[in-house]
């Protein structure tokens, strides 16, 4: 162990992603640094306007990691997280000083969208950039953030990204194909069940989730591939496809996980309205909670995110697009 350790603070932000194809299931883990290694490859958008921004540094006096997350301090789970990743980077970098961690979320709180991806991404950059492991916007950052969320390896990187491995990896850049993202809010509450217990159940109870994982580098290849040619129609195709079996699988589970209430399926419905009048290329897709995600091409956010807001029990619209990897800076 080294006892000198750097004496700055580095700053990283991260934005948050979607996934098109998605994760869901995690490959048996035996050491720490296996966490979160995926069970089925993943092709995400990460995106703009939605981001955490950490602060990092080591605090050698302390007598543990201490982490605030807006102002608030972090006990229990949360924290343990944190302690898993910033442990990794300890290990790999021979210090063994705690870290003082201060992060603010710029994801609306009402937003009821994941923030782990972007509060992850931001502290596994600051960290490895901390402890000299590199420039915390690369593979090493984005392994390291996979520790404390899945998701969040991929927010290391902007535009679109496919995490098919230990790390995530950039695909293409954010302008490759012109497109928006419309989320609407039906329920800004916690969700009722986190990812990680429920990708546990799935595995364990769902009759369903061997076929999940013996479809998924198909739906994964297809989804590659229509963004490849910037095939939006095929991008939604497979973006459906992966969603509806995602959510197919957990619902198989002992007992069942369902994320959706009445208005996400009011939220589908519209879109599937609108797409057969014919004249609008979008498509939807849902995580770990009730809120829907639409894509759709750029020029048309407007009058999508419009019609959004009129379904019934719709609360709130955010409108986005492909955004920024993390950004990091010493200071
Ligand atoms: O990173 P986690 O553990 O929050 O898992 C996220 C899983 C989904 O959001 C449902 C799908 C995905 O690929 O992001």
């Amino acid at each position: 162990m080294v006892d000198l350790v750097f004496d700055g603070v580095v700053v990283a932000k991260a934005q948050v992603n979607i996934a098109l194809i998605k994760y869901w299931g995690k490959a048996p883990a035996g050491r720490p640094e296996e966490t979160n290694l995926p069970a089925v490859p993943s092709l995400s958008v990460s995106l703009d306007g939605l981001w955490t921004e950490t602060s990092v540094r080591f605090d050698p006096d302390a007598a543990t990691d201490h982490v605030t997350l807006d102002g608030e301090r972090l006990e229990g789970e949360p924290l343990a997280r944190c302690v898993a990743l910033l442990d990794r980077v300890r290990e790999l970098s021979d210090v063994a000083s705690p870290f003082a961690v201060q992060s603010t979320n710029h994801v609306p709180t009402a937003a009821g969208l994941a923030s782990s991806a972007s509060g992850m991404a931001a502290l596994a950059a600051a960290a490895v950039r901390c402890a000299g492991l590199g420039s915390g916007t690369g593979e090493l950052a984005s392994r390291i953030a996979r520790i404390g969320s899945g998701s969040a390896a991929r927010s290391i990187f902007g535009g679109w990204v496919a995490w098919d491995g230990p790390a995530a990896r950039s695909l293409f850049p954010r302008d490759h194909l012109d497109v928006a993202v419309v989320i609407a809010i039906v329920d800004a509450e916690r969700k009722t069940i986190g990812s990680r217990i429920a990708m546990n159940r799935t595995r364990e109870s769902s009759p369903f989730y061997k076929g999940w994982v013996e479809q998924s580098q198909d739906t994964f290849v297809e989804g590659c591939e229509a963004l490849e040619r910037r095939d939006l129609v095929g991008l939604i195709s497979a973006m459906e496809a992966s969603t509806m079996r995602m959510h197919a699988c957990a619902m198989g589970a002992r007992p069942p996980i369902l994320y959706w209430k009445p208005p996400s399926l009011a939220v589908i419905e519209q879109v599937q309205r609108l797409r057969s009048d014919g004249d609008l290329v979008l498509g939807w897709t849902m995580d770990a909670g009730p809120n829907v995600k639409v894509l759709c091409p750029g020029h048309d956010v407007q009058r999508v995110a419009d019609t959004l807001a009129r379904v019934d029990g719709v609360q709130r619209i955010l409108i986005s697009r492909p955004g920024r990897g993390v950004f990091v800076d010493v200071r």
